[in-house]
């Protein structure tokens, strides 16, 4: 299958812009991943690559620890292959010193929510009309030592 995980560099984000734009109504822009790039001491942009392609991707952000998934997303033609749970997986072997794991979804976005279901996560609250277009955002997390 020859898969490579290894940090994203400048040269990957004009792929992932065009990934951005298929599978986001939001999407980020180029710019912001180059700016995830650069701030190494908070930002950690992973890509997962297939041979020379990219077909996932993820951004955490670190601090202290506490941890927030900004971004994880695989291209739709790979997806439902087990890729974004390798993602997931990926980010929990990274990083096992952290108290909690945040990440905010869209309240319909079923797939992702069912993705951080089955990594133990759980619904903190309800952001309403978080989204431009006036959807929800769900704010889930998991935490190391207690149950949501
Ligand atoms: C969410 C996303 C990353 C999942 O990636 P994926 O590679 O398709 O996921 P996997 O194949 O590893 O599936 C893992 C689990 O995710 C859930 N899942 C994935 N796709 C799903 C779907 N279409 N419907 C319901 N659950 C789904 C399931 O729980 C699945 O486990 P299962 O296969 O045992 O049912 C992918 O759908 C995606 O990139 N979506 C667009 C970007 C996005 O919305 N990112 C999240 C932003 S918060």
């Amino acid at each position: 299958m020859n898969l490579e995980y290894r940090r994203m560099r400048p040269s990957d984000v004009r792929r992932i812009g065009e990934m951005e734009r298929e599978l986001f109504d939001n999407p980020w822009s180029p710019g912001i991943f180059l700016i995830e790039i650069q701030n190494k001491n908070v930002a950690h942009p992973y890509v997962l690559l297939q041979g020379k392609m990219i077909i996932g991707y993820t951004v955490v952000w670190k601090i202290e620890r506490e941890i927030h998934i900004g971004n994880i997303a695989v291209d739709k033609k790979y997806q439902r292959k087990g890729y974004g749970a390798f993602l997931m997986q990926k980010i929990f072997d990274t990083f096992q010193d952290y108290e909690v794991i945040y990440l905010e979804v869209r309240a319909t976005n079923k797939p992702a929510i069912s993705l951080y279901e089955k990594f133990g996560f759980g619904t903190l609250y309800r952001r309403k009309h978080y989204y431009p277009d006036g959807e929800d955002a769900l704010v889930m997390a998991r935490y190391r030592e207690r149950k949501l």
